[in-house]
């Protein structure tokens, strides 16, 4: 297990405060682009860390679906772990883990539920297959074998079979979530990195500089 005392040098690629846009959102979308150009593996892949009912952390990875000025989007189940902890405690935090690049972004943020409208966009945007999959799966709960879930696929493939509409279900949707901050880190050499914060205040963004 080398990774575990080997030491990378992180390059020395800066960041500094007047590269940044004042816009944290329109920075971010540089930042994506960045990574997409760079040929990095499924660069819109976030870790989204949630609280469940009773305090409890969690966190699993998901593809980020939808950006604009004001906020991130991405589906989900809204009956699994995720979604109960959603509907608890709408609070999340977003991680872009772009190792390739020495960055990583990471937004704290409320969390809501997209319009019926804007999910069933996202919904019939999915291959037929993924469509008839958010329907069998009951996404975190236990199931008996892989078999059962092959079984259930049959029977919803028979039910809407090619050239019918598959109805998105109630339980799937989308999340939208509304940042409350959004950190830029850019690794440096010697571990002496840049962080910059941006923090939403009055419908302003304020930057600070953090220490590494
Ligand atoms: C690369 C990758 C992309 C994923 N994208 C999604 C996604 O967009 N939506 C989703 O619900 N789960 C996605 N998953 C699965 C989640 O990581 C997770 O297993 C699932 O959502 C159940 O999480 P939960 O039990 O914590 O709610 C993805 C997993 C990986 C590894």
């Amino acid at each position: 297990m080398e990774s575990l005392t080997s030491h990378t040098d992180y390059g020395s690629t800066s960041l500094s405060e007047s590269d940044v846009d004042p816009d944290p959102m329109i920075e971010f979308a540089a930042w994506l682009a960045r990574a997409e150009e760079a040929g990095v593996y499924e660069p819109n892949a976030m870790v989204v860390g949630t609280v469940d009912a009773d305090g409890t952390p969690s966190a699993r990875t998901v593809l980020l679906k939808g950006l604009d000025a004001t906020g991130f989007e991405f589906v989900t189940n809204y009956s699994s772990r995720k979604g109960r902890a959603l509907s608890a405690h709408p609070v999340v935090s977003l991680l872009f883990p772009w190792y390739a690049l020495n960055r990583q972004v990471i937004v704290l943020g409320t969390a809501e539920r997209t319009s019926s409208e804007v999910s069933d966009m996202y919904f019939n945007r999915r291959p037929r297959g993924a469509r008839v999959a958010a329907l069998a799966s009951a996404q975190s709960q236990p199931v008996e074998g892989r078999d059962v879930l092959e079984a259930r696929i049959l029977e919803l493939e028979a039910e809407y079979p090619e050239g019918v509409d598959i109805p998105r279900p109630e339980h799937w949707g989308g999340v939208r979530v509304t940042p409350a901050s959004i950190e830029f880190w850019q690794g440096r050499t010697s571990r002496l990195h840049d962080r910059l914060l941006f923090t939403a205040a009055d419908g302003a963004w304020g930057m600070q500089r953090l220490q590494p």
